[in-house]
């Protein structure tokens, strides 16, 4: 599949899921290329439908796309709840184990979800996989002490490498943090492996999403499919 080819199957997957959404909702608006279609879609219902919601962001990066709009966006700690939640993923399983945090928002992602009643998350039919682990797992590490974390990994046989940007620079994440990418190929036991990461000092997050989500989204050529 060519990059046309997914994006249009991101869109699709994106203007699906902003149906979802209804007046006076509160709404967590997730991150990366198939949510901005979904912003796209909820900025047009918001000018010509006159829809009127309230959004929770899991980035900067989507909250100033969804102001852009006119759209309002509010503190997570600012609302006692979140209706829905729509997001997008790297991979997942028929499980509905998933990995995030390819775009560096999974600590944000992570708190918004657990805050929500509902998750949806919206993927292109190349995320669906048997078992997942090929696309490397992100983890969330503070700065300071962070070589230890790495070399830790590395004698886990975890595969570790710092997440670099296009010059060169660590990448820091909304919180300033870095993100150490696992290159595991296969992750057969995700909730032990959660356990392990989550209980390493200097991790802050990582991106396993293991039955959190109760809907997925999938665009592909016929139009989108619904996984419950
Ligand atoms: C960002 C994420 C994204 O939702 C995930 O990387 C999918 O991104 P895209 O829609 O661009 O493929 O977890 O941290």
């Amino acid at each position: 599949m060519d990059k046309a080819q997914q994006d249009a199957l991101k869109k699709a997957a994106g203007i699906e899921a902003a149906r979802l959404i209804e007046n006076g909702m509160i709404a967590g608006l997730g991150t990366g290329s198939t949510v901005k279609f979904l912003v796209d879609e909820l900025g047009r219902r918001v000018k010509e439908e006159g829809l009127e919601f309230t959004g929770v962001t899991t980035s900067r990066r989507t909250q100033e796309q969804a102001e852009s709009y006119g759209i309002k966006i509010v503190d997570v700690d600012d609302v006692d709840h979140i209706d829905i939640t729509i997001d997008g993923a790297d991979e997942v399983d028929s499980n509905f184990n998933g990995i995030k945090g390819g775009g560096a928002a999974l600590l944000w992602e992570k708190i918004v979800a657990t805050n929500s009643n509902k998750i949806v998350w919206i993927v292109d039919e190349s995320k669906v996989v048997n078992t997942i682990g090929a696309f490397p797992l992100p983890v969330e590490v503070i700065p300071f002490g962070a070589g230890h974390v790495i070399k830790k990994f590395e004698s886990r046989g975890y595969k570790p490498t710092l997440r670099l940007d296009a010059s060169g620079k660590e990448v820091r994440t909304d919180e300033s943090n870095f993100v150490v990418d696992l290159h595991l190929d296969l992750i057969e036991h995700p909730q032990a492996l959660a356990d392990d990461l989550i209980t390493t000092v200097g991790v802050v997050e990582h991106g396993l999403f293991l039955n959190m989500v109760d809907t997925v989204i999938v665009g592909n050529p016929d139009g989108p499919r619904v996984m419950t």
